[in-house]
């Protein structure tokens, strides 16, 4: 560890606007310090210090810039006291790229059984064994210090859907001062993450995240008091909690503008292929989404053509790659024949390849609307 009284602080975080479009998207560079990572950027999901199914070596191959990683689960297992002592998460996994970390709010509320909610924080029982543990905001900060991302999320209640408007008003100001505990501690702790003389003097960065369930007029509230708060960037959290998805759009457009616009915004937890493209253009730069690797071991794949369920009998013969305009690694080499196959055996490498394929269709989803943005500020 460093000792605070003799660190230089360097900035940890740097937001570079490339191209503004009319629609209000933004392509941008990220500089964490771990990594750049080039703006819109979706993130894939690797909750227990794995994308399932998919090595690090692979999602180097598939340009993976920034992937995430879950207070609630590494707490759990093995452990962030382990995990510091072993180096960081970046060193434990081998990933030296960018890693983000969910504060454990929202997986606490989805996973764990025998939840209490107070005003100081979360009592719950573990999934795994149903023991006894309890999360405030000083201690998801703790936690998400010591596995040393890249980006730590504030600690907060996600709104369940559909909810009350007292009851998300009530939710919100719990999450707007577990926002500010947050902060205040991550502030006086941050030097403590895993010790790399190459970050000297950078930290990782706090986000603050946007709640107020589907009310507008919460949603504003939550956004003006968090960037009063001064994070180095915003997530709206809160969606793709079983509304529909007009109301998800809704959210997103009338959040975005409350957002200071020279700051990375993350949409967390959304959405099909054609719905972060969507995000993007309207200006989110960042996304995480659990569906490409999900799907993918259900064998349902994301397609050009849109989606393909490839345990269906219609694909027994099928010579064609899963998807005929993807140039991934798994669509130049095997067939739609041979997935089914592996998938009809439960074979674990129909989980590898589908995982693949999907994330390679997410990635590229978002390197295109990049190149568009591109294309269009040169068109100017
Ligand atoms: N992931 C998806 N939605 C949320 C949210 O509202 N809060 C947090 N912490 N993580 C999320
Ligand atoms: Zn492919």
């Amino acid at each position: 560890r460093s000792p605070e009284s003799i660190t230089i602080d360097k900035v940890s975080l740097t937001f570079n606007i490339h191209h503004t479009t009319e629609a209000g998207g933004r392509r941008a560079t990220m500089q964490l310090p771990h990594a750049a990572v080039e703006t819109p950027v979706f993130m894939p999901v690797g909750t227990v210090a794995t994308v399932k199914a998919v090595p690090q070596h692979i999602l180097e191959e598939l340009e993976a810039q920034i992937i995430l990683g879950n207070t609630y689960h590494l707490y759990l297992r093995p452990g962030h006291e382990a995990i510091r002592r072993l180096g960081g998460l970046h060193r434990f996994m081998s990933w030296e790229r960018a890693i983000l970390t969910d504060s454990g709010g929202f997986q606490v509320f989805s996973l764990s059984e025998l939840r209490k909610v107070t005003e100081n924080g979360v009592e719950f029982r573990s999934h795994l064994d149903g023991g006894r543990h309890f999360f405030s905001p000083e201690h998801s900060m703790d936690v998400q210090i010591a596995l040393g991302s890249d980006i730590a999320m504030a600690f907060d209640e996600c709104t369940e859907y559909p909810a009350e408007y007292a009851r998300a008003r009530s939710s919100l100001d719990l999450t707007l001062r577990w926002a500010e505990r947050s902060k205040r501690h991550f502030d006086a702790h941050k030097y403590e993450r895993p010790w790399d003389e190459r970050f000297a003097g950078q930290t990782p960065n706090l986000f603050g995240i946007v709640q107020g369930g589907m009310y507008l007029d919460l949603r504003r509230e939550s956004a003006e008091r968090l960037v009063e708060m001064d994070f180095p960037g915003y997530a709206i959290g809160g969606l793709s909690v079983g509304e529909p998805r007009e109301r998800t759009r809704e959210v997103i457009e009338a959040t975005l503008p409350l957002l200071p616009k020279d700051k990375p915004r993350y949409v967390m937890g959304v959405g099909y292929p054609d719905e972060i493209a969507e995000y993007a253009r309207m200006g989110v730069d960042m996304m995480d989404c659990v569906l490409p690797t999900r799907a993918a071991r259900h064998g349902l794949l994301f397609t050009s053509e849109g989606r393909m369920n490839i345990k269906n009998r219609q694909y027994a013969e099928d010579q064609n790659p899963p998807d005929v305009h993807c140039g991934c690694m798994v669509c130049r080499r095997y067939t739609r024949a041979y997935l089914r196959h592996l998938m009809a055996a439960q074979e674990p490498l129909s989980a590898v390849l589908n995982s693949i394929h999907n994330l390679a269709f997410y990635l590229n989803t978002m390197r295109e609307v990049r190149e568009e943005m591109s294309r269009a500020a040169a068109a100017q």
